[in-house]
């Protein structure tokens, strides 16, 4: 984390787990504790049909609201797809783009991400872009290859001045659900190495303002040391988001002033 130059964000990615009333549920159990959190942002990512729900239960707390996919045309004959207008008007800040899970099951590529990407920036939304690489690619030894790859495509024809608006999680495939995390100095050379590529294409001033999360089985146990890093500035939480305990030991971990 370096505080002094931008935020810590500490995010939750529910995604396909919780109907409306077990999240409201889960936001009551996590109010209390992180409702007052100062030195860190906190955002619950959740199923579209949540989102009422949550802007809702989060109102007055310092808590806010992310989706976890979002289309990238403004309006149109696109069924059962949701532009980042709507996301914007339900309440919506922020907004997972590339998450693995949608690379591999759902078709999404670096194109996609992009035009999702431009999209949520247009509508005044913050994306949080995921890139990671799977097991096969880091034992190759592509790893920093594949990430430039991921990003280059990510930040293509995005406005320099809106650069400063993103966040990206750099999410170890092999680390998501798994129960393995990659250790911190590997979280670290990742996200330091997303740093470089935004340094190299829009200058150091709005590389060190971008905030960077590691994410992969971020837990209880493994935050503080994976906050430590300098360049890892927070993190996104799967399963760990869903367990109220779990979830505000990891945001007091980031909460340090
Ligand atoms: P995990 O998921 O914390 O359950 O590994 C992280 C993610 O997929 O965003």
């Amino acid at each position: 984390m370096n505080r002094r130059y931008r935020k810590t964000i500490i995010a939750g990615n529910w995604k396909m787990n919780m109907t409306a009333t077990e999240g409201k549920a889960l936001i009551e159990a996590i109010k209390p504790s992180i409702g007052k959190v100062k030195w860190c942002d906190v955002v619950v990512c959740v199923p579209a049909v949540d989102i009422p729900m949550a802007v809702r239960s989060t109102k007055d707390v310092r808590i806010t609201v992310g989706a976890e996919n979002v289309h990238y045309e403004d309006h149109g004959a696109f069924t059962g797809e949701i532009s980042a207008r709507m996301l914007k008007d339900a309440g919506v800040k922020y907004v997972i783009i590339g998450h693995s899970e949608r690379r591999q099951y759902f078709g999404e590529t670096d194109t996609t991400v992009n035009k999702k990407v431009k999209a949520v920036l247009e509508a005044g939304l913050h994306p949080i872009v995921c890139v990671g690489e799977s097991l096969e690619q880091r034992e190759m030894g592509i790893t920093k290859d594949l990430i430039s790859m991921q990003v280059r495509a990510a930040i293509s024809e995005v406005p320099a001045d809106k650069i400063r608006r993103m966040v990206f999680a750099y999410e170890p495939i092999w680390a998501i659900g798994t129960g393995k995390t990659a250790t911190a100095e590997q979280a670290n050379e990742v996200c330091e190495h997303i740093r470089t590529i935004i340094r190299k294409e829009f200058g150091a001033r709005t590389a060190r303002a971008v905030t960077i999360q590691y994410g992969g089985s971020m837990n209880a146990k493994n935050a503080a040391e994976l906050l430590a890093q300098p360049d890892v500035d927070g993190g996104l939480i799967g399963g760990a988001s869903l367990k109220p305990d779990d979830f505000i030991a990891i945001v007091n971990a980031a909460n340090q002033e």
